[in-house]
């Protein structure tokens, strides 16, 4: 059935800004339980410490805690300052133990058997135990992940919203050829193509999720291309005029997103354009929030991942050939995109 048949549909009736937002408390209310399990703040003051002070009080990994002191900045539970941590006037009140305020069993209380199963892994990990694996890309993307995708950016309105702010750009008055790289659900491909007819696009993703690209070709009456491969091994279709990297790439090294980003430059035809779309970390590390918890959840599950911040992301880009024309941004605070062409 075709439900997404112009722009206007990709924008539902009902703002989902309450949903977004009480899926990420609930993140970080996951993530607070995990540090109050690790005791790491009974180890901050009022006054500001090293990482490699308050990792050898507490006995845990400098490297590791920084991550984690980086993401309970990012919700308010910590302040940076030149690289040392405190505690924040609300973790002093009321998650340091010593504190007549303190809601330790308030937190134990609010927290279900079933979720309670998880709680000790930031403390495992901060101790050196190590659940690291080497990432696989066939397992973590299944097709519910990747619809689970769509359903993330359709939410945000920002399949609508990405692809007006994009087919704004002058490249697409003379674009022939698009490929959206680990573009998935092919929804933004799509979307762009409802704006530029005349433009081919390709969605570039593992074999697996070929059925959920055309199952949103269907529901929005638009045919993409899809070209089955995995971006770490296969060479990327060329004679691109765009290719759009859009949230991809997060829980692998620095090495590894190189490698992909050459390949985007060798598809790319010459001034063609690559759209970087992502939560890009600011350089502290510590915003948007969103983005330093997904560093906590990365590294846990692959020691070598890094989540990069915008400047990183500029420097990597240019390694590989890039100038660097424009930052784009959303007006959502959080995504950002790099436009960077062909030289
Ligand atoms: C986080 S999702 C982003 C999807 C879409 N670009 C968006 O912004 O909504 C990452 C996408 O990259 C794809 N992907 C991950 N690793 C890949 C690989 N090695 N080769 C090809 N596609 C890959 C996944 O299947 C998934 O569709």
């Amino acid at each position: 059935m075709e439900l997404f048949k112009n722009m206007a549909d990709f924008t539902a009736a009902a703002d989902g800004g309450y949903l977004i937002d009480v899926m990420q408390k609930y993140k970080q209310a996951k993530f607070i339980y995990q540090c109050h399990k690790s005791n790491i703040l009974q180890f901050l003051t009022t006054e500001p410490q090293s990482s490699e002070d308050i990792a050898e009080k507490a006995g845990v990994i400098s490297e590791r805690l920084v991550v984690v002191l980086d993401a309970l900045t990012s919700i308010g539970l910590v302040e940076k300052e030149n690289d040392k941590y405190s505690l924040s006037a609300i973790s002093e009140a009321y998650l340091f133990c010593e504190s007549p305020f303190y809601i330790g069993d308030l937190i134990e209380l609010n927290m279900s058997d079933e979720e309670k199963c998880g709680g000790e892994m930031v403390n495992s990990w901060l101790h050196g135990n190590s659940v690291s694996r080497e990432h696989d890309p066939q397992t973590t993307f299944s097709q519910s992940f990747v619809r689970a995708m769509a359903q993330g950016v359709l939410i945000d309105n920002s399949v609508r919203k990405t692809a007006e702010l994009l087919c704004a750009h002058p490249c697409f008055d003379t674009a022939k050829n698009l490929l959206d790289v680990g573009g998935g659900h092919g929804l933004f491909a799509i979307a762009i193509k409802k704006l530029k007819p005349n433009i081919s696009a390709t969605v570039f993703d593992l074999p697996q999720n070929e059925a959920v690209a055309k199952e949103y070709g269907v529901r929005c009456g638009e045919e993409v291309a899809f070209f089955p491969g995995n971006f770490y091994v296969d060479e990327l279709p060329p004679n691109q005029d765009v290719v759009l990297c859009f949230d991809i790439l997060h829980p692998v090294a620095v090495s590894q997103k190189e490698s992909v980003f050459a390949k985007a430059y060798r598809a790319l035809n010459e001034g063609g354009h690559l759209f970087y779309k992502l939560w890009f970390l600011n350089e502290e590390r510590t915003a948007p929030s969103r983005a330093s918890l997904m560093a906590v959840k990365c590294k846990i599950g692959n020691g070598n991942s890094h989540v990069i911040t915008l400047n990183e992301a500029k420097e990597m880009l240019l390694g590989q050939g890039f100038g660097i024309e424009d930052i784009l941004s959303l007006g959502d605070g959080e995504s950002q995109i790099i436009v960077a062409v062909k030289k």
